[in-house]
């Protein structure tokens, strides 16, 4: 399997993911970077931790699609960042024996650059759109029947003597991701076979996604470490990866190298994410609720002013683990702090918001 990447520029080749031998390593100071990602990047279904549900459908499709030598359906993952759709969809691809093109919707900004990419495409090949709920108008509507009958419909001359050629397309499989599944148009979202939801990781699949990425990297770690750092990573296996880094860096300065479970803590501490995996922006967003608005609703454009982000990154990476928690809570009339949130910050649950509870 082949994956052209770096998510926006689909015409440059990556490297097949090459094994990191500690041997091979100038230091254990690996560079975290998107070669970082794809090392560690599971290839296997089976080596891919969480998620059961989504694996059993995808063991299904991707049996029958080998079977019947036929394309996979067209397939859609949404969820918040980090919970491994990207990574989904090049385990597919290398289960199929198949090449993927990876690309993400704002390079999609003109109707030859999904053009171009569609006549690139080989039968049985897979192309991963990425923030697919951000794709125009146009964008979309070439690839309804290239979808649907894999066809290209293009058009040729002037007003009067205006010709529609359907050009024929490889029969390729489109997977789309999203954080926004609500986002995205009819149309588009009922032309996916399989349309799945990618939930958080409990405690303990990320402790094996921890433990996973500490081999492949020769970290040297314990159990008790893992279960520290799998506990402080909001349920997404993107920050659990980083953070292993972060910590095994600060074991190699701060003692032998290894990651145990005071390193670990240590380590997280200085880096002021907390026990429940909370980091500096969680705590001031859910702070600034309870200061300046007495606990809430306030608006989502006023928290995220307030905070000096906008309110994007606000809606799709903090709040989706924050209301899983149960921190926050979002009514008609804005964000509230729940009384979960109060007592995480140290608070006294206001009696009004007692009398719900
Ligand atoms: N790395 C990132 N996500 C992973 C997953 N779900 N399983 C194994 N390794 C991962």
């Amino acid at each position: 399997m082949a994956i052209f990447s770096d998510d926006d520029d689909i015409q440059k080749p990556i490297k097949p993911a090459k094994k990191e031998k500690s041997e091979n390593l100038e230091s254990k100071e690996i560079a975290f970077d998107k070669s970082f990602e794809n090392n560690i990047r599971p290839k296997k279904l089976s080596e891919y931790i969480g998620q059961s549900a989504l694996k059993n459908t995808l063991q299904i499709s991707i049996d029958a699609s080998k079977k019947r030598q036929k394309q996979i359906d067209h397939m859609l993952f949404y969820g918040p960042p980090g919970l491994g759709k990207t990574t989904l969809a090049s385990v597919i691809a290398n289960e199929l024996d198949t090449k993927i093109k990876v690309t993400s919707a704002p390079a999609l900004e003109r109707p030859r650059d999904i053009i171009g990419i569609l006549m690139s495409l080989k039968n049985g090949e897979i192309l991963f759109i990425d923030e697919i709920h951000r794709l125009n108008k146009v964008t979309e509507e070439i690839l309804y029947p290239a979808m649907e009958d894999f066809f290209l419909d293009m058009t040729t001359g002037k007003t009067q003597t205006v010709k529609t050629l359907r050009v024929p397309l490889p029969h390729f499989t489109l997977i789309g991701a999203t954080t926004k599944a609500g986002a995205l148009s009819g149309p588009l979202r009922d032309r996916f076979g399989i349309i799945h939801k990618l939930e958080f990781y409990t405690k303990e699949e990320l402790t094996q996604v921890v433990l996973r990425t500490a081999k492949i990297l020769d970290i040297e770690i314990d159990e008790e470490g893992a279960k520290i750092i799998a506990g402080r990573s909001r349920g997404t296996p993107r920050i659990a990866n980083r953070l292993v880094k972060r910590v095994a860096d600060y074991a190699i300065v701060k003692s032998n190298g290894k990651i145990t479970k005071n390193t670990a803590q240590d380590a997280l501490d200085a880096l002021h994410i907390d026990a429940s995996g909370l980091d500096s922006t969680d705590r001031a967003l859910m702070n600034l609720i309870i200061e300046k608005y007495d606990g809430g609703p306030v608006g989502l454009e006023t928290i995220a002013a307030a905070l000096g982000e906008d309110a994007k990154t606000i809606e799709d990476v903090y709040e989706p683990y924050l209301l899983q928690e149960g921190f926050i809570q979002r009514t008609p009339r804005g964000r509230k702090i729940s009384p979960q949130g109060y007592r995480m910050l140290g608070y006294k649950i206001p009696s009004a918001q007692q009398s719900l509870f």
